[in-house]
């Protein structure tokens, strides 16, 4: 069997809650269907990041879709993380089926107060399409940002979705969140996670936008680059 039939077959056998990302052939075309196909405007946001020469890691890779898109953007060296094997097996095929070298695949738990890639460093720390509604309603946003925050301290790129309806996206009360998060982030019926991201890493780093961003309430997820202050 070819690398890519193998990874058809397994990623058949995967329980459909992992296949969070669309997988596509190097030339776009949709290799398996995912939740998530990916959009015009992040893959554009994306190829603004100078990856030339770089070392880089993905957090949260799935199917490694970053990670592969960073290597062909010039990164030097990229790793793939992810706490689920079988997904990570899938990753190994793929890099197999694309001929990518310089792409690793490790199974890290960003849960793990222990894990031992917190002892690496990486030119660039990448953490996209990870920071969800979940991590909102459980208050796991910063723990995230800041597991991201020690692996790098040149650039740091997250994406989030700038802004959920509280009750209509989230199921939740303005009153229940409050508990949580300082109100300033609570504005009227809508909760501002973009702004919440900005000043977790102000004043040690400067957001700068990729995506475009305009006032009010936007989908999907902005891609956002942090450089030292
Ligand atoms: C929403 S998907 C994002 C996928 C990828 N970044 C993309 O945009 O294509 C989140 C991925 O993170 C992984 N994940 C979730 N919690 C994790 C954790 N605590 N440690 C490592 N990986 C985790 C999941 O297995 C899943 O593959």
């Amino acid at each position: 069997m070819s690398p890519l039939q193998e990874f058809l077959a397994l990623a058949g056998a995967i329980a459909p809650e992992h296949r969070y990302r669309t997988v596509y052939d190097a030339d776009f075309h949709v290799l398996v269907p995912g939740k998530e196909p990916i959009d015009a405007g992040t893959l554009d946001a994306f190829s603004r990041i100078d990856f030339a020469g770089r070392t880089v890691v993905d957090l949260g890779c799935n199917f490694g879709f970053f990670s592969f898109q960073a290597r062909r953007l010039g990164a030097a060296a990229v790793v793939g993380v992810d706490r689920e094997p079988m997904v990570l097996d899938g990753c190994s095929l793929l890099r197999q089926h694309f001929h990518l070298d310089a792409v690793a695949f490790e199974c890290h738990d960003l849960d793990d107060p222990a894990c031992p890639l917190l002892s690496r460093a990486f030119d660039i720390a990448m953490l996209v399409e990870f920071i969800g509604k979940t991590f909102v309603l459980e208050n796991r946003v910063a723990p995230a940002l800041a597991f991201l925050e020690r692996l790098s301290d040149r650039e740091l790129i997250v994406s989030v979705q700038k802004i959920y309806w509280i009750r209509k996206e989230l199921g939740t009360t303005p009153g229940r969140l409050r508990d949580i998060y300082p109100s300033r982030y609570i504005d009227g019926g809508d909760f501002r996670l973009l702004d919440y991201v900005r000043d977790f890493f102000t004043p040690r780093w400067r957001m700068e936008a990729l995506s475009p961003l305009t006032d009010g309430y936007e989908k999907p997820r902005k891609l956002l680059r942090f450089v030292p202050a």
